[in-house]
């Protein structure tokens, strides 16, 4: 399994750790060097794109202050139906969460953080903020079920179903 991010510090963190990870440094918008290294890796069975800043993104879906998120998010649904088509037989799929528990969340200060995340677990249908094994486990079954394409899948803890 082949790993990227853009921080030497992480993937130097990475190495070592599991003799079947593999960890690049890589930047996503440097499409020259995404396009070598997937040449590199080919040929590639599942790729699983989760990169994005959350600088700027704003509190959370659905209020105010999150419209670019909200529209670069629809953007990416859109294209997970034609893509399953276009790309047959490869599968195309993607997660949609809700609320999770990374650094996605480190720009906001830690006392508020932790007052934001308390208050909506408890408004949250599972009553609880989702971790990002959470996520994991609905990526894996979407990577791993060979009749899973066009597919998005929400995992959000019910956050879709109440207002926060
Ligand atoms: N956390 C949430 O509550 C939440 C909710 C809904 C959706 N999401 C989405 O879920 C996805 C994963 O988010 P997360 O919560 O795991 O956030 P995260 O912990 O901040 O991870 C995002 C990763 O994106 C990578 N990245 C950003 N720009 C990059 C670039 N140009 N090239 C390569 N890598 C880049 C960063 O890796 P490096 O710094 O190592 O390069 C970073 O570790 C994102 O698309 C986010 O928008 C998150």
């Amino acid at each position: 399994m082949h790993v990227a991010s853009r921080g030497s510090a992480k993937v130097a963190a990475i190495a070592g750790t599991d003799p079947d990870l593999i960890a690049h440094q890589l930047d996503g918008n440097d499409a020259t060097a995404v396009a070598k290294l997937a040449a590199d890796l080919a040929p590639i069975d599942s790729l699983i794109v989760t990169l994005s800043g959350g600088e700027g993104a704003g509190m959370l879906a659905a209020m105010p202050g999150t419209a670019g998120l909200g529209a670069l998010n629809a953007a990416v649904e859109a294209l997970v139906r034609p893509l399953a088509v276009e790309l047959a037989p490869r599968r195309v799929n993607a997660v949609s969460p809700g609320l999770v528990d990374t650094p996605w969340w480190n720009g906001m200060p830690e006392q508020d953080r932790i007052a934001w995340f308390a208050s909506a677990a408890a408004g949250l249908p599972v009553g609880h903020v989702s971790i990002a094994d959470e996520i994991a486990e609905a990526v894996a079954l979407l990577a791993t079920n060979p009749s899973a394409t066009g597919t998005i899948l929400t995992i959000d803890g019910g956050a879709r179903l109440v207002q926060l």
